[in-house]
C-alpha cells in the first residue's frame, strides 16, 4: 500500500509518500517564513501560505519519486490538533485530491505521527514504550501500549517546552521560531557554569512547569543591562541546561513508575542535540534504549503522517466525512 501524507498543522507544509512494502519513498517540507516578522504564527498567514504551497508540493513529491496517481492507495492528513484554518486546507486538499483519484483518506492525529516518527528508522521500538513527546505546542509523557491506545502520563501545568525555548530564544533577540538558533548560541557559551536557573523538579508527579524559567531569564536580563552577546550564550547554555534537566528527571521518573525499558523522544525539541546525548548516555549507564526520529522528522513532516496513514489504512480504517479537530487530546483515540 502506497500512501500520500499531508501536514500543514502549523508554520510547515509537508508531504510524505510511504509504501508499506518499499518503505519511505520521499518527503519534502517548506518552512513558512512569513511570521518571522511577527514573532509568532499568524494563523491566517499561516492558512493562506499553506494554500500557495500545498499543491505544487504534492506535484514535486510525485514528480521526485516517479509515482503516478494511479499507483497510491490512500491519502491521509493531518486533522488536529493545530490551527483551525491551517488544518482545514491539508484536510481540503487531501479530499479533493481522494474523491477525484478515488481513493480513501484517513486523517491522523498529528501526535501521533510525531509519536510513531520513530518506525520510519532502521532502529525502532516495539509496543509497549514510553515517549517523551516535546514541541512548540506539548511537552508530554505518554504510555504507547499498541498503535492508537495511548496513556497520558505527564503533561506541562503551563508553556511547552519549545514554547519556553522560542520565548527565551525572544528575549536573547533570536528570530521565531528560537529554538535551534537558542541551542545554537548555547554551544558559543565559554562560561557554561556561570548562571544557573531553577528547576522546577521537585514537585512530585510527572507534569512539567516551565514559565518559571522563562520568568528568571527576564529577571536576569534586566540585572545584566546592557547584555553582551557574551551573556546571551551564557544565559542561552543557562536555560537549555535547566530545561533539559527538567525533562530528563521526569523522564526518568517515568521509565521507573511505567517499568517500561524503551523510551522514544519525539517532536521538535528531540532535534535538540544536547538532550539527545544525555538521554543516549543515560541509556547506555541505566540500560533502557532510547529511539529518536532523524532531526527532519522531529519538527514537523509529512513523512510520519503517510506512515501513521499507511498502517491506518492497511487495518480498514479510513475518514469519509472531511473533519478537523484543532484541539483534540491523543489519549482518546481509537485503537
Ligand atoms: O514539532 P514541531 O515542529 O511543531 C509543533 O508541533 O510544535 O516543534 C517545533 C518546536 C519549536 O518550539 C522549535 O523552537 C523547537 O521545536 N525546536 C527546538 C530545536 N529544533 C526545534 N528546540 C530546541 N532545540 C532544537 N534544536
Ligand atoms: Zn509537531
Amino acid at each position: 500500500m502506497r500512501v500520500l501524507g499531508i501536514e500543514t498543522s502549523c508554520d510547515e507544509t509537508a508531504v510524505g509518500l510511504f509504501d508499506t512494502n518499499q518503505g519511505l519513498l520521499g518527503h519534502l517540507t517548506v518552512t513558512q517564513t512569513v511570521h518571522t516578522a511577527y514573532g509568532g504564527v499568524v494563523p491566517e498567514l499561516a492558512s493562506r501560505d499553506h494554500v500557495q504551497k500545498i499543491l505544487p508540493l504534492i506535484d514535486a513529491l510525485l514528480k521526485q519519486t516517479r509515482t503516478r496517481s494511479t499507483e497510491l492507495n490512500g491519502i491521509a492528513y493531518t486533522a488536529g490538533p493545530g490551527l483551525a484554518g491551517a488544518l482545514l486546507v491539508g484536510a481540503t486538499q487531501a479530499h479533493g485530491l481522494a474523491l477525484a483519484w478515488q481513493l480513501p483518506t484517513i486523517g491522523i492525529h498529528h501526535l501521533e505521527g510525531h509519536l510513531l516518527a520513530p518506525f520510519l528508522e532502521p532502529q525502532a521500538p516495539t509496543f509497549p514504550f514510553l515517549t517523551l513527546l516535546v514541541s512548540g505546542g506539548h511537552t508530554q509523557l505518554i504510555r504507547a501500549n499498541a498503535l492508537g491506545q495511548y496513556q497520558l502520563l505527564g503533561d506541562t501545568l503551563d508553556d511547552a517546552v519549545g514554547e519556553a525555548f522560542d520565548k527565551t530564544a525572544k528575549l536573547l533577540g533570536l528570530p521565531y521560531p528560537g529554538g535551534a538558533a537558542l541551542a545554537a548560541l548555547a554551544t558559543q557559551s565559554r562560561h557554561p557554569d556561570r548562571f544557573r536557573f531553577p528547576r522546577p523538579i521537585q514537585k512530585k508527579g510527572l507534569n512539567f512547569s516551565f514559565s518559571g524559567l522563562k520568568t528568571a531569564v527576564v529577571t536576569l536580563l534586566k540585572t545584566l543591562e546592557p547584555v553582551s552577546s557574551e551573556d546571551k550564550a551564557d544565559i542561552a547554555k543557562a536555560f537549555e541546561e535547566a530545561a533539559i534537566d527538567t525533562l530528563i528527571t521526569k523522564t526518568l521518573r517515568a521509565l521507573e513508575q511505567s517499568a517500561l525499558t524503551q523510551l522514544v523522544i519525539a517532536g521538535g525539541v528531540a532535534a535538540n542535540q544536547t538532550l539527545r546525548t544525555r538521554l543516549t548516555h543515560l541509556a547506555l549507564q541505566q540500560g533502557f534504549s532510547v529511539f529518536y526520529p532523524r532531526p527532519t522528522f522531529c519538527t514537523d513532516n509529512g513523512a510520519m503522517i503517510a506512515y501513521a496513514g499507511a498502517l491506518r489504512l492497511s487495518r480498514g480504517e479510513s475518514t469519509t466525512h472531511l473533519s478537523i479537530r484543532p484541539r483534540w487530546p491523543l489519549p482518546v483515540l481509537s485503537s
